[in-house]
């Protein structure tokens, strides 16, 4: 029987979500690969387990994650139910919509439709009575701003979400859904975006709009699926994400990438880090980076990537070598 780790709170450090009263871990893990009904079900309760056991207390899930969609949720839902579930309130749990889920036009998208049903349907899979943070998606470009938004807010008074969110949202959209959120005075505490070290679009606009309105931000694929850690230094690993999946593919293994990945190697081995644990040290130097959302196919990836936690400062010289090396 599972009993969680009584040192679980010694080492993670835990960051607030903006100006609002939540505090997230530095890291966080995300349930998008690796948790789905095609996956081993023991391996993904190690993991969460293990995260847990760290002081990892956050799970980012979305109604789609799988394959098959949904299956991520259902994996979450038996592991409360085969261990985590006395530890409920000490966890934060995410999910969203916003992407296609189901056939016709209440499957996708920003209704108010598709949102209510979509929550009601996540909250069924996980066996929760409310989730902790519920996002929308991505943008939706003919669904009025405010229908998308006031269905966040009813979520939130039907107690069915702790606080909101959005992702995939430009500064733009983020201020304009900032000002409906206001005024409904709706916890929208945070924003969920793609941020690494080779996709450095959110840094001009978005980040200063966060931080202005005090949202916080946790950062998506901060290891850019895997190619901002060693993996693929040598090849094509059978058992990555590379081989598995169709989200990262192998023409991304060009000559240059190849080239700046053992440039990445020296200087975070200067630092006595791995490529992996500088990539999510450089994400955590940024406060406005309220928590790095990170995947993972094995706890032992977990465990390398918590070592980022040791040293989290960089010289000027790092910084700018970094600067130039993605720019
Ligand atoms: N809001 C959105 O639209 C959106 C979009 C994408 C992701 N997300 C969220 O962000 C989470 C993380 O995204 P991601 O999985 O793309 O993150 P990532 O951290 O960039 O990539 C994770 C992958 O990197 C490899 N890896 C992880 N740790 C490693 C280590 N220490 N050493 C070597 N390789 C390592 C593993 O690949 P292998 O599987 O090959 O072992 C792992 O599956 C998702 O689960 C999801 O919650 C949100």
């Amino acid at each position: 029987m599972y009993r969680a780790n009584e040192k679980r709170y010694d080492t993670m450090p835990y960051r607030r979500s903006g100006r609002s009263g939540l505090m997230l871990p530095a890291l966080s893990l995300g349930m998008w690969h690796n948790f789905g009904s095609v996956d081993v079900y023991k391996n993904s309760k190690s993991m969460l387990e293990y995260a847990f056991d760290k002081g990892i207390t956050h799970f980012d899930l979305a109604n789609n994650y799988g394959p098959e969609p949904g299956s991520a949720e259902s994996v979450l839902g038996r592991v409360m139910k085969d261990s985590l579930s006395p530890y409920r309130d000490e966890l934060i749990i995410s999910t969203k919509a916003g992407y296609g889920m189901w056939p016709g036009p209440y499957g996708d998208l920003g209704s108010k439709k598709y949102l209510v049903a979509s929550l009601d349907q996540s909250l069924k899979r996980m066996g929760l009575d409310y989730v902790d943070i519920f996002y929308h998606h991505r943008p939706d470009p003919d669904t009025p701003l405010e229908e998308t938004m006031l269905t966040l807010d009813l979520l939130v008074k039907q107690g069915k979400a702790l606080y909101v969110g959005i992702s995939n949202y430009d500064a733009e959209q983020t201020k304009d859904a900032v000002a409906i959120l206001r005024e409904m005075k709706t916890p929208f505490v945070i924003h969920q975006f793609r941020y690494n070290m080779m996709d450095r679009w959110s840094e001009k606009a978005l980040l200063p709009v966060l931080e202005n309105e005090g949202i916080g931000g946790i950062a998506f694929s901060p290891l850019e699926q895997g190619l901002l850690t060693e993996r693929y230094i040598d090849g094509i690993p059978k058992d990555s994400r590379m081989a598995r999946e169709h989200f990262l593919t192998s023409e991304r293994l060009t000559e240059d990438y190849l080239k700046s990945i053992k440039v990445l190697q020296q200087v975070a081995y200067g630092r006595g880090q791995s490529v992996a644990q500088m990539a999510l040290a450089w994400l955590l130097k940024d406060p406005r980076v309220t928590s790095v959302l990170i995947g993972a196919s094995s706890t032992h990836q977990l465990e390398d990537s918590l070592k980022t936690l040791d040293y989290l400062s960089f010289s000027d010289e790092e910084l700018k070598l970094l600067d130039q090396l993605f720019s």
